[in-house]
């Protein structure tokens, strides 16, 4: 069955979409698993430029062509009757991505209509809460996977996202900076796990759901010392550890991730030696994955 998994932490150029764009191409390529993305990261749009690299101009232009996941944010504000129709594309590796939007940055709770009653209301609230989860389950009957990138903000588009996955993941720097936002990242999808549970109590919906569960930080561009990690950073995968929410696995920093990135593709494809690394790293970290999101 399907599994939903989003990406996320508090700060921006911790690896998110570098873990999200590499895991995913290490599931399809190395266990033969069908992946969706949906691309939430609608200011960079870092996973939607890699899969098609056509796509990076409309990321200027400030609009991404067909029906994205802001059209059915748009619904729920009009008021317009809800439809589910999503233009899914094909992109390298054999990878579906819902391709990010950039006007998904004025998703906000704050555009619903108002309701005419306290009822009426929380049910707005829910709908905006459950929409992404309502849009993708058409679709997951073809996929292993639904992965999702997010943007480094606590929003209500983030919100949706939580809702709609059945795990979450944090790529981590092994700083102090990036993993005490750990916890807050716990903290944002316990929020959601609860208001749900209170507007089931209010409302008698939606029966059926199981909360979000925080499987892990995965730690990204962790710097090494004569093949350990160096001290710092050894202090912080330890402490994540012992509080039960690290990957086992990490991916120490180099150029084969960083040209990767230049060339818009994936580690893999790159033939420097510490690319083979990365790679053999993210295999790694793949496997946990499988594991720890089964
Ligand atoms: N292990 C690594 N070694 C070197 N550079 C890395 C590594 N992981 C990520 N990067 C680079 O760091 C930058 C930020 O990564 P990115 O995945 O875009 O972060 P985020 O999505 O959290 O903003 C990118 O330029 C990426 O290529
Ligand atoms: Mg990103």
């Amino acid at each position: 069955m399907c599994k939903v998994v989003c990406f996320i932490s508090e700060k921006g150029g911790v690896g998110k979409t570098t873990a999200c764009f590499e895991i995913a191409v290490a599931l399809t390529q190395v266990h033969a698993l069908k992946i969706l993305i949906l691309d939430a990261d609608y200011q960079r749009g870092g996973i939607t430029g890699r899969l098609d690299p056509r796509l990076i101009t409309h990321f200027s232009t400030g609009e991404m062509p067909g029906v994205t996941l802001f059209h059915k944010f748009q619904e729920l504000y009009s008021a317009a009757s809800q439809s589910t129709n999503l233009d899914i594309h094909s992109g390298i590796f054999g990878i579906d991505f819902v391709p990010a939007d950039p006007r998904l940055s004025s998703v906000s709770e704050d555009k619903l209509p108002s309701g005419r009653t306290i009822r009426h209301n929380s049910q707005l609230m829910l709908g905006h809460l459950m929409l992404v989860d309502r849009v993708l389950e058409p679709h997951k009957q073809n996929y292993d996977y639904v992965l999702i990138d997010t943007h480094p903000e606590i929003s209500s588009l983030l919100r949706s996202a939580i809702y709609a996955s059945d795990y979450a993941v944090s790529p981590v720097k092994l700083d102090l900076q990036s993993s005490i936002g750990v916890p807050t990242v716990i903290g944002e999808i316990q929020g959601v796990n609860d208001d749900v549970a209170a507007m089931q109590a209010t409302l008698g919906q939606p029966a059926e759901y199981t909360p979000t569960k925080f499987v892990g930080a995965i730690g990204m561009m962790a710097r090494e010392y004569a093949g350990d990690l160096k001290d710092s950073e050894d202090t912080e995968y330890r402490r994540l550890t012992r509080v039960g929410t690290m990957f086992e696995h990490y991916i120490t920093e180099g150029d084969g991730i960083r040209r990767a990135s230049q060339n818009r593709t994936s580690v893999r494809t790159m033939s420097i030696a510490n690319a083979r690394k990365q790679t053999a790293q993210i295999d790694a970290i793949a496997i946990e994955f499988l594991a720890k999101c089964p």
